[in-house]
């Protein structure tokens, strides 16, 4: 067994850990990273498949991100915006398509003022939230008893304005179905992107995205941080002393025992549990963690030739809550001439085509794209699906969020540092929540609050 000394461990080299990590090593701190995968980078990982370039994690960029954007300039990184000329596609419950611009789908008028009602009422209440602390707005625990779902039922009795609104949320953001999250989790999604009509536009949301990959973030930022980054290091074990925070902590993996005077725990809060503390954590958090869950989503590329629905006018942006994928989008990389669909199917949408064997599943999901697309999307060149459900160091996508009730009751606790154990993760992010920019953001203030203690 290896030892090493330093003044802070990080476990997990996703882009929160290697913020963190950059920060401490730029304030003269000696660090070491320890990554369970034999890469950096977490949830962002670009990828070739099969002679195409493929984010099969995060991606994109939007305008209120600046701590990723700030990241990017850093690094030098550019970006492109992505391709949005022509129509959208929307299709309602009778299966009939419709296109359209501007963010509103074209439903029936009197669905048309639902929608936007909701939207109204959901911006007012988002402005109402802090993203850093949802639990302190005076209806928090009312709001967190309620699943958005039946939030929305007690708003409208018109069905399409609510799958519509309750998709934003449920199958485009937490990636759960509206039933499992309570009404204070969707209102804090929308206040970590600013509003919920930012949601909406998918032109705000989805605006840029890297050339070259996303994931060149964390892989840059662990190349500047050269050997404290050890790849192939699952912590096991953290050893630390509750009534004597000032000996430290050692973190255990199978090859190395890392000594620090801190550490940060800068994985999924799901996974926090998968570690051996001795002593174990304290009560409260053993149990906040049971609270969490990752949604689920899966993310599939289909490249073909030519990015032939450009030529029929169509922007590539596509919706549906009645559809298979729910969203789709012209995915195709920067100055490629090839053109690439991105489509999502989440949470028991999901469930459900993982019953069924490769074949089948490859084949409901381009016959639902084919639906927005026509025929010639039946059959792409590369198709792939992202499965981060069965990722042992992920479990999920997009990320985690609290079932019912847990955001008022636990969020407090959820960044609260034990005495030398410090937790920074995207999915503990107010602004940024579940983004690639709340990772940064939480990695930057985990840092200086070790900064400021020590
Ligand atoms: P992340 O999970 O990336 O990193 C944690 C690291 O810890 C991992 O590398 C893991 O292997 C490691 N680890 C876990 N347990 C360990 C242990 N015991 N020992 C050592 N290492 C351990 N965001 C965005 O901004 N724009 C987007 O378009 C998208 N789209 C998107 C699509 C898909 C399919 C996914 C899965 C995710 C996104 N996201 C996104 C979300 C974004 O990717 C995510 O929020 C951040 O990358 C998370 O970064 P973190 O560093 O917080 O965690």
């Amino acid at each position: 067994m290896e030892r090493i000394d330093c003044d802070v461990v990080i476990v997990g080299a996703g882009a929160s850990g290697l913020t963190a990590a950059t920060r401490l090593r730029d304030a003269g701190r000696s660090v070491v990273v320890l990554e369970a995968r034999d890469r950096a980078g977490g949830r962002l990982w670009t990828d070739d498949v099969d002679g195409a370039m493929l984010e099969i994690g995060g991606q994109w960029v939007s305008p209120d991100q600046d701590a990723l954007i700030e990241t990017l300039d850093e690094l030098g990184l550019e970006t492109y915006p992505r391709y949005r000329e022509g129509v959208n596609i929307y299709i309602g419950p009778d299966g009939e398509l419709k296109r359209f611009e501007g963010e509103i789908f074209p439903v029936p008028p009197a669905t048309e003022q639902e929608i936007v009602s909701l939207i109204d009422k959901l911006d007012a209440l988002v402005a109402q939230i802090d993203p850093d602390r949802p639990w302190d707005h005076p209806r928090a625990k009312d709001l967190d008893e309620i699943s958005f779902a039946h939030w929305l039922e007690t708003q409208t009795d018109d069905e399409e304005a609510r799958e519509n609104i309750g998709m934003f949320i449920a199958g485009a953001m937490l990636t759960k179905p509206a039933h499992a999250f309570s009404a204070l989790q969707a209102l804090l999604m929308a206040a970590s992107a600013g509003s919920f009509s930012n949601l909406v536009d998918a032109d705000f949301i989805l605006d840029r995205r890297v050339v070259g990959g996303l994931q060149q973030v964390p892989l840059l930022l662990a190349e500047r941080l050269g050997g404290a980054v050890r790849l192939g290091q699952a912590v096991r074990t953290l050893r630390w002393h509750p009534d004597a925070p000032e000996r430290g902590v050692v973190a255990v993996t199978d090859d190395l025992e890392v000594h620090a005077g801190h550490v940060i725990l800068a994985v999924p809060p799901i996974l926090i549990s998968r570690i051996s503390y001795d002593p174990p954590l304290p009560r409260r958090q053993q149990q906040l963690h049971q609270h969490l869950s990752m949604g689920f989503v899966i993310k599939v590329h289909a490249v073909y030739e030519t990015p032939f629905w450009r030529e029929a006018g169509l922007s590539g942006t596509a919706f549906s809550p009645y559809e298979l994928v729910h969203e789709a989008y012209d995915n195709t990389n920067h100055e490629d001439p090839r053109g690439t669909l991105v489509g999502f199917v989440a949470d028991e949408e999901a469930d459900g085509v993982f019953s069924l064997s490769a074949e089948e599943r490859k084949a409901r999901i381009l016959e639902s794209m084919s639906h927005y697309y026509g025929e010639q999307a039946l059959h792409p060149v590369v198709y792939y699906e992202s499965d981060w459900g069965s990722e042992e160091w992920t479990r999920g996508a997009y990320a985690a969020s609290f079932d019912m009730g847990g955001l008022a009751r636990y969020g407090a606790d959820l960044r609260t540092p034990v005495g030398p154990i410090h937790f920074s993760c995207s999915d503990m992010a107010g602004k940024g929540y579940q983004h690639v920019d709340g990772a940064i953001r939480v990695g930057r203030e985990v840092a200086d609050e070790i900064l400021a203690a020590s």
